[in-house]
């Protein structure tokens, strides 16, 4: 299929490579800064970015790009009626606003704080094991992710979203902690801290620990080709269950949705 890429910085670059292999053919790179990008736009007008993307014949779009541009990026690009793969984190409190955006105009998005197989692997696996603990009383649990520094947004998504699955699982944990703690933490909050440094493309660990010992299950991004495999297989998919039916347009999907 033919694909805008919203968004050519690191992951743009490497999803146009993913995409190429794949098959796929690369209708636009739009930007605001990049060089290389085929289109640039004036930062901060989105309705410019649709322009762009419905001119160059693409038949689905990925939008990779910075917490502070996402919202209108999506509120331009959902009434084109192209499906929409999202990848840019930072923006989940909104997910019932754009869900409703798109029932009220047709279209189709598909986001995932994490496109990697691998985290999503992760996932179900930690599932499994918040389920299993939080039936021992002497085990607590916690959340710690390491990014690079260039990464707009703490805690990561990823790390949000790993959190919301152990509350799932583990009913005593009832709010998360992202800041410091100032006194002793109480039972019922989970903590998901953050380290930023250098160029680590992602590292989530949850730790189990008791007296006796710690369980930590640790998820580590070698490079960044999992994720932009992922957000190009995860296009090609949506349009495809677009197509025979198996999904309906005028939806916010996830993951679980898709895969
Ligand atoms: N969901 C996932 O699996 C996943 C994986 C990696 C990164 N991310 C997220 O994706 C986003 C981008 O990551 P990256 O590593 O490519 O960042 P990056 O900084 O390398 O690239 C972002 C690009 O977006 C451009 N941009 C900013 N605002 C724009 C706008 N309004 N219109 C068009 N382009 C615009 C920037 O100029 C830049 O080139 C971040 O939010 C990051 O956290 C998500």
């Amino acid at each position: 299929m033919k694909i805008a890429f919203v968004g050519y910085g690191k992951m743009g670059h490497m999803m146009e490579q993913c995409a190429l292999k794949d098959g796929h053919e690369v209708a636009a790179t739009i930007d605001v800064f990049s060089k290389d990008a085929s289109v640039i736009v004036p930062a901060g007008d989105s309705a410019a970015v649709a322009r762009a993307v419905k001119s160059s014949g693409a038949e689905g779009i990925i939008e990779f790009t910075h917490p502070t541009a996402v919202m209108d990026n999506i509120k331009a690009l959902l009434p084109l009626g192209l499906p929409i793969v999202v990848g840019t984190t930072g923006w989940n409190d909104k997910e019932a606003e754009v869900a409703k955006l798109a029932a009220d105009c047709g279209g189709t998005i598909m986001t995932s704080a994490n496109f990697s197989i691998g985290v999503n692997m992760f996932y179900k696996i930690v599932e499994e094991a918040a389920a299993l603990m939080s039936t021992l009383s002497e085990y607590d649990v916690a959340i710690w992710e390491a990014h690079h520094i260039q990464k707009a947004d703490s805690p990561s998504g990823t790390a949000l979203e790993i959190a919301r699955r152990v509350m799932e699982k583990t009913p005593y944990k009832t709010e998360i902690v992202t800041d410091a703690f100032h006194s002793r933490p109480e039972k019922n909050q989970l903590h998901v801290s953050s380290t930023r440094c250098g160029t680590i493309p992602g590292t989530h660990t949850v730790f189990f620990d008791s007296l006796a010992d710690t369980i930590e299950i640790t998820h580590t991004a070698r490079n960044r080709e999992g994720f932009a495999s992922g957000a190009v297989k995860s296009l090609a998919k949506l349009s495809e269950a677009l197509k025979t039916g198996k999904l309906t347009k005028g939806h916010l999907y996830k993951w679980s949705d898709l895969w």
